[in-house]
């Protein structure tokens, strides 16, 4: 039902696929490098989709719609939150691990996504197949890194939570 509302052109879905597939990419081609760069090449994917999604629910709290309905407004503002309390902790790992966090990420299309008009309950929809994306993601990089790297792992988990909540919470949004 939602996927006939998603342009498959959707330059914010666009740029979490192609985030996501170039971590599973990163996953198959099991490189050399030392254990902390790759654990920080893969983080850094991560910290992109985080920023995107701040951008993205920054802009649908402050839409037409966002502002005229409370609920909406306030559900958008919550979500932005945790996504931008996931880039922190995104970051803050990379930078345990000795990496330097790239909060400028080249390449992306979200910020040409940013478009007001746009139809709102297909937004919703967009959004719900992002963050089933997203779990997907987390969830492979959960299964990459439990053997290996148990802080990781527990960041990752409480993160893939919230973006189980966030699916759920678009679902609610278009019911
Ligand atoms: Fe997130
Ligand atoms: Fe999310």
């Amino acid at each position: 039902m939602a996927d006939a509302l998603v342009s498959t052109d959707n330059l914010f879905l666009r740029d979490v696929a192609a985030l996501r597939s170039s971590a599973q990419g990163f996953l198959a081609a099991r490189p050399r490098a030392p254990q902390a760069a790759a654990t920080i090449a893969l983080l850094q994917t991560a910290l992109t989709i985080e920023i995107v999604c701040v951008w993205r629910y920054t802009m649908m709290s402050v839409s037409a719609r966002g502002l005229r309905e409370e609920r909406v407004g306030f559900e958008f503002q919550e979500q932005a939150n945790d996504e931008r309390k996931h880039t922190r902790m995104v970051a803050e790992r990379i930078e345990q691990l000795g990496g330097v966090p790239d909060f400028q990420p080249k390449g992306l299309m979200s910020g040409l996504a940013m478009d007001y008009n746009a139809d709102f309950d297909g937004m919703i929809a967009q959004n719900l197949k992002a963050e089933q994306s997203v779990v997907e993601y987390y969830t492979d990089l959960i299964n990459h890194f439990q053997d290996s790297d148990p802080q990781t792992t527990a960041m990752l988990e409480i993160i893939l939570q919230d973006e189980e909540d966030h699916a759920t919470d678009m679902q609610d949004l278009l019911a």
